[in-house]
């Protein structure tokens, strides 16, 4: 059977502002953009990027919950996710991290820098919200950020929800909706890219994969970007 993280559930684990640098390649991007980071989970993005002076709001089904209830749920994860590492470190790449035990504090670090920023500014800046269904007007934002979430959870969302969640951040964001990673959790290219490429409800975007200077997961290295 092929190795891959075995998951019964989209697990609450977050990344911080420096990877989200790298996966959505935000080297130009200029800091009045009004970013939306969706499926955000416990990811410090949000929280790092506004003390930077960027405009980010960050939404997640989670947010209804007590900072205690996701701190709680989220421990849970990172350890049953650190525990099958051993086992699966071939599946990674060691460059960002050296090994599991950076991973494992990048992860902490991440998480409680989002506890922090949740408890100061709730849901000012953390908004509840199970995809695709969102309160968001027509382009309220100008670009979507997506990590994590669709793609490599294809065991999870099907090509429907999937087609769904994108259809709706285009309905929400005026220039362009980012998503890395586009592979599985097996490293494998999602067999939904070409699904959407090919989708004719798509016809009149832009859909385009990009190389990004980001590596963990092995052949996780493309952000997709589509535009209107
Ligand atoms: C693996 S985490 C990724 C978090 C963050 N984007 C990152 O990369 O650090 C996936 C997140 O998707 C969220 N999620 C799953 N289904 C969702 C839905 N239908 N609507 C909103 N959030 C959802 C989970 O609650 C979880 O926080």
């Amino acid at each position: 059977m092929d190795k891959q993280l075995n998951l019964k559930n989209i697990v609450m684990i977050g990344r911080t502002f420096e990877e989200y640098y790298k996966m959505f390649d935000l080297d130009n991007l200029p800091r009045n953009e009004h970013i939306l980071d969706a499926a955000s989970g416990v990811s410090s993005f949000c929280a790092e990027a506004s003390a930077e002076g960027y405009n980010v709001t960050a939404s997640d089904r989670i947010y209804n919950s007590s900072p205690l209830e996701i701190e709680q749920k989220c421990k849970q994860d990172l350890d049953a996710v650190i525990k099958q590492l051993p086992d699966l470190v071939d599946l990674f790449v060691w460059n960002f991290f050296k090994d599991i035990r950076v991973l494992k504090a990048q992860r902490e670090k991440a998480y409680k820098l989002f506890i922090e920023d949740f408890k100061k500014y709730g849901t000012k800046r953390y908004k509840p919200v199970e995809y695709p269904v969102s309160d968001f007007i027509d382009n309220q934002f100008t670009i979507s950020l997506v990590s994590h979430f669709l793609f490599l959870y294809e065991d999870h969302i099907n090509y429907d929800l999937h087609k769904k969640i994108i259809l709706e951040l285009l309905r929400i964001t005026s220039k362009e909706i980012r998503i890395f990673p586009i592979v599985n959790l097996k490293g494998e290219k999602s067999s939904l890219v070409d699904t959407l490429m090919h989708d004719k409800d798509f016809e009149r975007n832009q859909i385009s994969v990009k190389k990004v200077d980001y590596e963990f997961m092995k052949n996780g290295n493309e952000m997709m970007a589509i535009t209107h």
